[in-house]
C-alpha cells in the first residue's frame, strides 16, 4: 500500500476517535414512560393502538413521540393528514458512526403535542446492517436519552418480527404492550415475545416490564372464538392480560385509510371509547 494512502486511512480513523459528539439537543424537564407496542405477528393492530394510544395521550394533554420502527411506514400513512415530512430519516440515526440523537427524527406534527418520525424505507436495510455490529441492540436506548427529557410518553411502533428493531426497541423502552388479535397464531407470537422479553431482562440485563397484552379486534358476534382465544388468554397470561379490550370496529379501519386518528375521525365510536380507556389503563398500570 502506498504511504499516502496509509495516511488517508488513518486520518479517517483518527478523525472519528477524536471528533466530538455533534452538537446537542437541549434537555428538557419531563420523564417520559417508555413504552414499545411489539407483537411477532403482522395484522393484530399494531399500529392502529400506537396511533390511537398516542393521540388519546394527546387529547388527555400529554406530548408524545410516536417512533416508526417499521419499514412499512404505516404511522405515518395512518396519521397523513397531520404527519409532516422531515429530513432524518431514523435509519440514519440508528446507522451513524458516531452516536446520534434520535430528536433530529423528531418532527412536528400537525396535531400539537405530537411528534412523529418520517416513512423510512432504510429501516428495511437496517435491519440486516445491524448484525454484526457491537453494542448494535442499544443503539436507540443511547439516542433516547434527551428525548426522554423532552416529552411525557414515547411510543415505539415495532416491525412483525423480533429482529435488530425490535431488539432496540424493547432495550429503549420501560415496558412493552404486546397487542394479540383473537387468533391461535397471534397466541404463539405473544408467547414468542415474552420469551425475548425474560432474554432481555436476564442476557442483557435491562429491566423491561409488561405493560399488559392487549386483545385487540374482539368480535363480540364470535362468541366461540373468543371463548376458545380468551380461556387460552386467561390461562397462559393471567394478570398479564389488560383489562381494556379493543373491539373490531369498523371506524378504526377506516380512520386508518383516511390517514387520521379516531379522534380527529370520529371521536365518539366505539374505537375511540377503547383507546381512552387503554391511555387510562396504561397511566394507572405504570404508576
Ligand atoms: N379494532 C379494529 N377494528 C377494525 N379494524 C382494525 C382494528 N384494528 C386494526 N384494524 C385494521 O387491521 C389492519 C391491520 O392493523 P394494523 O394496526 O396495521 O396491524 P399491525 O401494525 O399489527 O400490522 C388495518 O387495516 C387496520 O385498519
Ligand atoms: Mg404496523
Amino acid at each position: 500500500m502506498e504511504r499516502r494512502d496509509v495516511r488517508g486511512l488513518l486520518q479517517a480513523g483518527l478523525r472519528r476517535f477524536r471528533g466530538g459528539r455533534e452538537e446537542g439537543h437541549a434537555p428538557g424537564d419531563r420523564q417520559a414512560r417508555v413504552v414499545a407496542i411489539a407483537a411477532r405477528k403482522g395484522g393484530v393492530g399494531k399500529t392502529t393502538t400506537a396511533v390511537n394510544l398516542a393521540a388519546a395521550l394527546v387529547e388527555a394533554g400529554q406530548s408524545v413521540f410516536l417512533a416508526d420502527l417499521d419499514p412499512q411506514g404505516h404511522v405515518a400513512s395512518a396519521l397523513r393528514e397531520v404527519a409532516r415530512p422531515g429530513p432524518v430519516p431514523l435509519s440514519e440515526v440508528l446507522l451513524a458512526d458516531r452516536p446520534r440523537d434520535v430528536l433530529d427524527a423528531a418532527i412536528e406534527s400537525g396535531l400539537p403535542g405530537l411528534w412523529l418520525t418520517a416513512p423510512d424505507k432504510g429501516l428495511g436495510d437496517a435491519e440486516s446492517r445491524l448484525t454484526g455490529r457491537v453494542g448494535r441492540e442499544t443503539i436507540l436506548q443511547a439516542a433516547m436519552a434527551t428525548a426522554r427529557t423532552r416529552y411525557d410518553t414515547i411510543l415505539l411502533d415495532c416491525p412483525p418480527m423480533l429482529g435488530n428493531l425490535t431488539l432496540n426497541a424493547l432495550l429503549a423502552a420501560d415496558a412493552v404492550l404486546v397487542p394479540c388479535d383473537m387468533s391461535i397464531l397471534a397466541l404463539e407470537g405473544v408467547a414468542d415475545l415474552l420469551d425475548l422479553v425474560v432474554t432481555v431482562r436476564e442476557r442483557l440485563r435491562h429491566p423491561l416490564d409488561v405493560l399488559g397484552v392487549l386483545r385487540t379486534r374482539v368480535d363480540g358476534r364470535n362468541k366461540s372464538l373468543n371463548d376458545e382465544v380468551g380461556q387460552a388468554l386467561a390461562d397462559n397470561f393471567g394478570d398479564l392480560l389488560l383489562d381494556t379490550v379493543i373491539p373490531v370496529n369498523s371506524a378504526l379501519a377506516a380512520a386508518q385509510s383516511a390517514g387520521q386518528s379516531i379522534f380527529a375521525f370520529r371521536p365518539r365510536s366505539a374505537g375511540a371509547d377503547a383507546y381512552r380507556a387503554l391511555a387510562a389503563e396504561m397511566g394507572r398500570r405504570l404508576g
